[in-house]
């Protein structure tokens, strides 16, 4: 057993996420999470929502880092790491009711996020909430010169990285049945996104 992997910030932002989600997954049983990264929201996430089935993911070399969160926890409803990378892995279509995915999109390369966009598209049932945390930018603007510098900081490191348009996610959401139905403001500048699957499997 590895020492668990430890992210300050996941510690700071999981209460503020977990009541925007106690609010947006009633009635929402199986979930996926897209890039889990530590396992430090799953973990706490899963076990205050206990009618929640709350499924892991991400890249391999994260895994053994989020399966010691789980094993520790010993939580009935949270599932050890699927290999999941956007770009290439299949998931079930019509096999979830809820996605939920944190600090992914500006990390993700474009392709990727669109990618990402297609999967959650499939493998969401219908009626199904697409739940995305992060920064963002609006109709091309940053809401804070923080975020304007975070962004500048990703690209200097990778220019594939940088903090998304929401907008743009909205025509990629039209692109894969999901409609934008919310959106939370949360601490230090971040947001939730939430888009519903308005049909039954995407076009
Ligand atoms: C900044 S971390 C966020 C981790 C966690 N969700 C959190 O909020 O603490 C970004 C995560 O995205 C994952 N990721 C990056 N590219 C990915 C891809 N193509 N498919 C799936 N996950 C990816 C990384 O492995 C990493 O876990």
């Amino acid at each position: 057993m590895v020492d668990k992997p430890f992210a300050e910030y996941a510690q700071r932002n999981a209460a503020p996420i977990l009541e925007v989600l106690r609010h947006e997954l009633r009635g929402h049983a199986d979930v996926l999470e897209i890039g889990s990264g530590t396992g430090q929201h799953a973990i706490r996430f899963a076990a205050k929502l206990t009618h929640v089935q709350w499924q892991t993911s991400d890249l391999d070399e994260n895994h053994e880092g989020i399966r010691s969160w789980i094993a520790e926890a010993g939580l009935p409803n949270v599932h050890g790491p699927l290999a999941l990378d956007v770009t290439s892995a299949g998931v079930s279509d019509n096999s979830y009711d809820a996605i939920y995915s944190s600090n992914t999109a500006h990390i993700m390369g474009p392709n990727a996020v669109v990618a990402m966009f297609g999967l959650v598209g499939r493998a969401l049932r219908r009626d199904g909430r697409f739940l995305l945390y992060g920064p963002f930018r609006r109709a091309g603007q940053f809401n804070t010169q923080s975020n304007a510098e975070f962004d500048a900081n990703l690209r200097s490191r990778d220019p594939s990285m940088g903090i998304r348009d929401l907008d743009e996610l909205d025509k990629l959401g039209a692109e894969n049945g999901l409609r934008r139905i919310n959106l939370y403001a949360v601490p230090s500048n971040n947001l939730v996104a939430v888009w519903q699957k308005t049909q039954g499997s995407a076009q």
